[in-house]
């Protein structure tokens, strides 16, 4: 293993690469990270801590293990961790699939398709019309070759009939898309992008397995947004699917801080909202805490370590070229630093201070919640906000915990009325390209 990440091998290294390179300092092994370093060393994350080679000995280039990343791809990508015995057994998603779910409907709920999993002969046959797009035979087609995004299907033969014989899903399910280069939601993948076309509310009430009521708040969702406390607590409150990248050097994990690091809710999510056989155990969790055992056997523990590392390597993706205005920005940021304030909380590298505090609701202006949605913090572990890392926030609208800021001038304005601010428009738009920029 080598701790220079320009040697690693793969698209996401070299972008997670780049974007250390962008913002070199990267923690300090001494003063508050001391503890941090000591312990990542001892997962391999910072094999470099504390002789890196730059002038300042202090500071060091975080280093992740590159084949603890491809192994975490593979799991990020393709591990259900046994989820099936959710999505089929109990939910009969096999059985929805098989008889209804052609790949136009399954595009138009969000599902992504992975053309690089494609053989040359259907990529033709969907280009020339000979591969029926509205047909569920052609899904199970493309399970077979695993080329749905987040589900994982397993085919087999049975009098000479390719049969979807149990499915189940996968991280890459919301927190994946693809770049739409083949045609749209067909494409190459993006790991960690968070898929805002997904409706997985829809998919999951296809089921037949739950009763109206369920159904219900299920289809209340919409695309782009989850509720992964619903089937713990029964309120109803989705939340915007975020990014799963620009996470390196970050110690507070989720909106709510609930977790110290990435594997917390990797447990969270692989047990209690996948289905995924293991245990997940948190009592500060809303007003009961959570407590969930799926199966006898345990799925998920030994996984975790290579996919918080695949996360880790997942750097935010830069702004387009041309998608801001530069010299707007520079003044933007003066704005943010300065009278904005915004700097006070989105402080540090990733302009976060989530590793040092997180903040009380009444700091914040994500909330109040829409008429009739109960409070996300309440539901929450530490009953507090984490500020949110800012990095590739151009590529994810809409903002805050619950959507409820369609764009960024909208974050801007809502910021400016709520704490008074003052900003003129100018000023606003300024702060507004900065972000942009991010
Ligand atoms: C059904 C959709 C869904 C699936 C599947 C899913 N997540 Fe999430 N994920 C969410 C939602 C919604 C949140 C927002 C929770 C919050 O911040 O309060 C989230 C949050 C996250 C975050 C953000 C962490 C942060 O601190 O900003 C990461 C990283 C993440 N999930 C990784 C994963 C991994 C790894 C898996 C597979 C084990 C997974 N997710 C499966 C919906 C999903
Ligand atoms: C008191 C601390 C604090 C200050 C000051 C602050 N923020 Fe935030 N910021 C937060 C928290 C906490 C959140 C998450 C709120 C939520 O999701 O409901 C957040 C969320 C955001 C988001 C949405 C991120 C996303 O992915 O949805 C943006 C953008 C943002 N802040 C920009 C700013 C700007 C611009 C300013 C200055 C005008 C600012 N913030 C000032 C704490 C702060």
């Amino acid at each position: 293993m080598t701790a220079d990440p320009s040697e690693w091998s793969g698209a996401e290294a070299a972008a997670t690469a780049a974007r250390l390179r962008r913002h070199p300092p990267l923690p300090r092994c001494g003063g508050r990270w001391l503890a941090w370093c000591a312990l990542a060393a001892g997962t391999a994350l910072m094999a470099g801590c504390g002789s890196g080679g730059g002038g300042d000995h202090n500071e060091s280039t975080p280093a992740l293990d590159p084949a603890l990343v491809t192994q975490g791809k593979d799991v990020f990508r393709y591990d259900t961790f046994g989820d099936e015995t959710q999505w089929t057994d109990t939910l009969k998603m096999d059985q929805v699939i098989s008889a209804a779910v052609d790949p136009t409907t399954a595009l138009s709920v969000g599902l992504k398709v992975d053309s690089q999993a494609l053989p040359a002969a259907v990529v033709q046959g969907i280009k020339d019309g000979s591969v029926d797009l509205k047909s569920p035979d052609t899904t199970i087609a493309l399970l077979k070759l695993n080329a749905v995004l987040g589900l994982k299907g397993t085919v087999e033969t049975i009098n000479g009939k390719d049969v979807l014989t149990r499915v189940g899903t996968t991280c890459a399910l919301c927190h994946s898309t693809v770049d739409d280069s083949f045609a749209p939601g067909i494409g190459k993948r993006l790991d960690g992008w968070p898929n805002r076309d997904l409706d997985p509310g829809a998919i999951i009430a296809l089921s037949p397995a739950l009763s109206a009521v369920q159904k219900a708040v299920y289809n209340s969702w919409g695309p782009g947004k989850y509720d992964p406390r619903f089937n713990q607590d029964g309120l109803n409150g989705p939340q915007v699917i975020p990014p799963a990248y620009g996470l390196l050097g970050l110690h507070s994990i989720i909106t709510t801080g609930d977790g110290t690091d990435l594997a917390y809710w990797n447990r969270y999510v692989g047990v209690t909202q996948m289905g995924g056989h293991g245990t997940f155990v948190d009592p500060r969790i809303g007003t009961r805490g959570v407590s969930v055992t799926n199966g006898t056997d345990d799925l998920i523990t030994a996984k975790l370590p290579a996919l918080q590392e695949y996360q880790l390597s997942l750097a935010a993706p830069p702004p387009p070229a041309g998608s801001f205005d530069p010299a707007a920005a520079q003044r933007g940021r003066v704005v943010f630093n300065g009278s904005g304030t915004c700097a006070t909380c989105h402080s540090g590298p990733l302009l976060t201070d989530g590793n040092s505090r997180l903040h009380p609701v009444s700091e914040t202006v994500g909330e109040p919640e829409a008429p009739g949605v109960p409070s996300w913090v309440a539901r929450s572990a530490t009953k507090m906000y984490r500020t949110t890392p800012l990095a590739g926030i151009w590529q994810h609208p809409p903002y805050f915990h619950n959507g409820s800021a369609p764009t960024l001038a909208a974050v801007v304005e809502r910021y400016n009325m709520r704490k008074a601010l003052g900003l003129s428009p100018a000023e606003m738009a300024d702060l507004t390209e900065y972000l942009k920029s991010l």
